[in-house]
């Protein structure tokens, strides 16, 4: 089956931007398992945020936070991100239209590199763990809440089954594991949790190597 492309991406992220936040109410009500309070809770100093969406973590961080600086693939999504922090008023936010496979950072200049829900639409999420290895100092976290592939088999096989049209409407890879990526891009993985229904839900926490350990 072809793989949607960064433009597929734009396209269906613009087309349903105004639908965004009303669907994410539903699924994190009833599936996302609190995912998206504990990424933003695990993130400190510098924080990059790929695939930044509609702003809704931004509201979100506390004072351990220096500064986010979020890229988009969409400008629609972009629109809504930038009408929230204008709204409510939110400092030490930048936001970018970019790709999460190349961005346009330079190399160890981040401490928290942060995904909510995007890794699963990254055409190639291997380049994009990449990315968020060079960008980060040594010692930085790349915090992910997902989600993926059920632990339960009977729910894996369904997921595999729909997948296709997942895929096809919402560029979303329903069964995608973020962790084989994150250790081929030379990541520690220090915590994976899962949870929500099937245990569909991800939270992972993963480490670049400090020279200095
Ligand atoms: C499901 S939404 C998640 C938005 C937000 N992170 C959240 O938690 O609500 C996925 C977002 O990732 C963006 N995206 C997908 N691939 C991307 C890439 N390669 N670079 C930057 N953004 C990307 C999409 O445009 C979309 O806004």
């Amino acid at each position: 089956m072809r793989q949607p492309s960064n433009e597929d991406i734009t396209k269906a992220f613009d087309k349903n931007a105004h639908h965004y936040d009303r669907w994410m109410n539903f699924f994190e009500r009833y599936i996302a398992d609190g995912a998206r309070a504990w990424a933003v809770s695990m993130a400190h100093g510098a924080v990059i945020e790929i695939g930044v969406g509609s702003g809704l973590n931004l509201p979100m961080y506390g004072p351990k936070v220096k500064h986010v600086t979020g890229f988009d693939l969409s400008e629609e999504m972009l629109a809504i991100a930038r009408r929230r922090v204008a709204e409510k008023r939110i400092d030490r936010m930048e936001l970018h239209h970019g790709d999460a496979q190349a961005l346009d950072l330079p190399s160890e200049s981040a401490d928290t590199v942060i995904s909510t829900f995007t890794f699963c639409t990254i055409p190639d999420p291997l380049a994009a763990s990449r990315e968020a290895y060079r960008v980060l100092r040594p010692g930085g976290v790349f915090v992910l809440a997902e989600h993926g592939r059920s632990t339960r088999p009977f729910v894996r096989t369904a997921m595999r089954a729909l997948e296709p049209l997942s895929i096809r409407i919402s560029a979303d890879h329903i069964t995608r594991d973020p962790v084989p990526y994150l250790t081929s891009a030379g990541f520690t993985i220090t915590e994976v949790q899962r949870g929500g229904p099937g245990g569909i839900i991800f939270r992972v926490l993963a480490r670049k190597h400090d020279t200095a350990s």
